[in-house]
């Protein structure tokens, strides 16, 4: 099984964009992170970030036609993307929203999510963790998808 870690804008920026509330690890060493549990669980893994919309709606077409999870950190498309919502839909992908910060403690236009409904579940709050925490969920779910 396969899962792809799909990152929006800005978070290229990781390690120096508020430290404060996004933590100082760069996104490539959440990456590593993020490799050595796959790893560990045995599943195949993809890193994509890009900082334009249409392409990450480019990304999530790909995954999901290629039976693979997505672990997604839309960033702030997250609260206004209804492209992002429809190409989860449209290939009927497997997906969980994950953020670094608790979006829910934060300014009111950050509490609502387009993509959260079409998710399995959604994961926040918890630094690079999150990712860790979205890795572990989505795997039982794609095996079970795979049988
Ligand atoms: C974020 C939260 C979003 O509200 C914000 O626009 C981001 C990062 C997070 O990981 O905490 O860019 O997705």
């Amino acid at each position: 099984i396969a899962v792809h870690v799909l990152n929006g804008p800005n978070l290229n920026l990781l390690g120096t964009r508020e430290p404060q509330t996004y933590g100082s690890l760069t996104l490539a060493e959440i990456e590593r992170r993020i490799r050595t549990r796959a790893d560990a669980l045995g599943v195949e893994i993809v890193f994509r970030q890009t900082n334009v919309e249409g392409e990450l709606v480019t990304f999530i077409q790909e995954a999901g036609l290629a039976g693979a999870g997505i672990v997604l950190n839309a960033a702030a498309y997250t609260h206004t993307s209804i492209a992002l919502r429809d190409a989860i839909k449209a290939v009927d992908a497997l997906a969980i929203e994950v953020h670094l910060s608790n979006v829910h403690a934060r300014e009111s236009f950050r509490h609502h999510s387009t993509i959260a409904p079409v998710c399995a579940g959604v994961i926040c709050g918890f630094g690079a963790t999150s990712y860790l925490l979205a890795l572990d969920a989505i795997v039982p779910l794609l095996r079970e998808r795979a049988q």
